[in-house]
């Protein structure tokens, strides 16, 4: 099915987003079995031999959604995994691929090779335009406030500016967390929202109960963004910064040069378990509840938001 009318058969234009050590098996399921796009990160399988089952399970119990499940790689150097998975994405034909962290003409042409699809993520329009050259289907525009390592600008001048040039299929993402802002976004030009951090605080996401409780607790001032833990600007929940001893106002920078987005372990796994990534969009999410459910709440914000702009638009 191409992109663009993808989002005609889903339950809400909604693509949840892949996180680290988050997304598993469970989450992503029970993502498409709600009517979304599911997601996560290659990495999170591991050993490298686990995604197999994984893709085996997931595609399973998937089998007859409306709903694709989509696989994040990352195209970084660090990645010793890159070869390998993309074997394996392409022994189960998966068939929507999300790249970050590099733009690659030979990946796409691999994922294309089997009828997959490729989405790009992006932080600036430059990136958004090599995405493109390179031969990425779609694009992912992450703006500031997203979980993760968001970038640095704001939602409306990172989709004017994409949306001058390109017509393709486009997710934005960036505290994304009712169903207002999901009908936003595609008032801004975007086809999908694309969500992660309010996924966290499901019953099915891999994460500590502390964490989903900080999250459901928080509010965006409780994100602090900085490159300490990996190398890059990320957004953290600031009570598990002040746990870890450290002082959230007074972060050293990080080291670009000791980056490491590749092996999923090691620093990266350590700095993601203790130190919680989070989007700012958590003043929106007041339970713990299954993605099911939140997907029902999604879905009942995004119709009245809907009909509410209908009245003040004055259109019958
Ligand atoms: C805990 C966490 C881990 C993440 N890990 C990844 C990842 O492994 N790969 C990736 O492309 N994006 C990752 N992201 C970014 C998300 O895919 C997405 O861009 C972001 O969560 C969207 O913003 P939101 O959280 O405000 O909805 C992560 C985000 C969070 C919160």
């Amino acid at each position: 099915m191409p992109l663009s009318a993808l989002s005609k058969s889903l339950r809400l234009p909604v693509i949840a987003a892949p996180m680290f050590i988050v997304s598993n098996p469970e989450l992503v399921i029970a993502q498409v079995r709600s009517g979304i796009v599911g997601s996560f990160p290659a990495l999170n399988a591991r050993p490298a031999s686990q995604l197999d089952e994984w893709l085996h399970r997931i595609t399973e119990e998937t089998r007859g959604c409306a709903a694709p499940f989509a696989v994040n790689l990352i195209v970084h150097r660090t990645n010793t995994r890159l070869e390998e998975d993309l074997a394996m994405l392409e022994k189960w034909k998966v068939p929507l691929v999300i790249t970050s962290l590099g733009a690659n003409v030979q990946v796409n042409a691999a994922v294309h090779g089997w009828g997959g699809m490729v989405l790009h993520d992006v932080i600036d329009d430059m990136f958004a335009r090599k995405a493109v050259e390179k031969g990425a289907d779609g694009l992912i525009a992450v703006a500031a406030g997203a979980g993760g390592h968001a970038g640095p600008q704001s939602p409306f001048a990172l989709m004017q500016e994409i949306r001058s040039w390109f017509d393709g299929p486009v997710a934005l993402s960036g505290a994304i967390a009712n169903g207002r802002s999901i009908l936003a976004a595609q008032a801004m030009g975007a086809d999908f929202a694309y969500i992660g951090t309010p996924w966290i605080a499901t019953t099915e996401a891999n994460a500590d109960q502390g964490y989903k409780q900080a999250i459901v607790d928080g509010h965006a001032a409780d994100i602090v963004n900085s490159s300490l833990f990996t190398g890059v600007h990320g957004n953290y929940l600031r009570p598990s910064i002040v746990a870890a001893g450290m002082d959230p106002d007074n972060l050293p920078h990080g080291d670009k040069s000791q980056m490491d987005f590749g092996s999923g372990g090691n620093t990266a796994a350590k700095a993601w378990k203790d130190i919680w990534g989070s989007g700012q969009g958590i003043g929106a999410i007041r339970a713990v509840e299954t993605v099911a459910e939140r997907v029902e709440r999604l879905a009942a914000q995004y119709q009245s938001a809907k009909d509410e702009l209908r009245i003040r638009a004055g259109i019958a």
